[in-house]
């Protein structure tokens, strides 16, 4: 388990497989919070700068050249340090709220969980190259398979992870699931197949809850 919790701002992070309505919370969590008058930093691994988008572009467009797992992590670890030196720090040490849309938890389910490389290794690498910032509140929104395969299927364009066949998923999810459950206090698991509204509306409360609690 990673240790370190952010001691300024809050940062808030959004995990779950492919169409569980990652964007769909993180935009309406964001819009409730400014509307509060709350300093708030949208933002989204991998990527989140133009370098990391380009890193990402890398990772998930070209799909025509294959990587291996172990190329495609070193990919978002460099994108992911980049982002947490040039906006993640930057943006929790003047205080405001960032709501990142994917963060460590995802290279854990998709490159340990899904790609089969060492969880142990992943975290220990985050640790070593002083990436294990911890987040204040994760929510996994999860969804069965079916479900996440039927919302994303009228996308004209379909990137290198959404090739993956259904078991990749399936470990996916299980890893994320592993996760949650490993750590309670900190990431919590909500059906994803609740109406957005409603969804929105319980994020909202709980994130309000520890803002207030600081
Ligand atoms: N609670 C919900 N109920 C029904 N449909 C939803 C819900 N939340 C989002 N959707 C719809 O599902 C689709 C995928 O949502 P969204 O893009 O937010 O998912 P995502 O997790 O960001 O996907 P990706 O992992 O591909 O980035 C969109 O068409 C969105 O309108
Ligand atoms: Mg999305």
């Amino acid at each position: 388990m990673l240790k370190k919790r952010c001691d300024t701002g809050l940062l808030v992070t959004f995990e779950g497989i492919e169409g569980v309505g990652k964007s769909t919370q993180t935009q309406l969590l964001k819009d409730a919070l400014t509307a509060q008058g709350l300093p708030c930093y949208l933002t989204r691994e991998p990527g989140g700068t133009d370098f990391g988008d380009r890193l990402r572009a890398c990772l998930l467009q070209e799909y025509a050249h294959p990587l291996d797992a172990q190329t495609e992590l070193c990919l978002l670890l460099a994108a992911r340090r980049h982002h947490l030196q040039t906006v993640i720090r930057p943006k929790l040490a003047q205080g405001d709220i960032v709501i990142v849309d994917r963060f460590i938890d995802a290279s854990l389910a998709y490159q340990g969980y899904g790609r089969g490389l060492s969880v142990e290794l992943i975290e220990r690498l985050h640790r070593e190259l002083n990436l294990d910032l911890t987040p204040s509140i994760t929510f996994l929104l999860d969804a069965p398979l079916e479900v996440s395969r039927e919302r994303i299927k009228n996308r004209i364009f379909f990137d290198r992870i959404e090739r993956e066949h259904n078991p990749f998923f399936i470990n996916v999810r299980n890893g994320y699931l592993e996760i949650a459950n490993n750590d309670p206090k900190r990431v919590h698991v909500l059906d994803a197949c609740i109406q957005a509204d409603l969804l929105a509306h319980t994020i909202f409360e709980k994130v309000t809850e520890i803002i207030y609690a600081q």
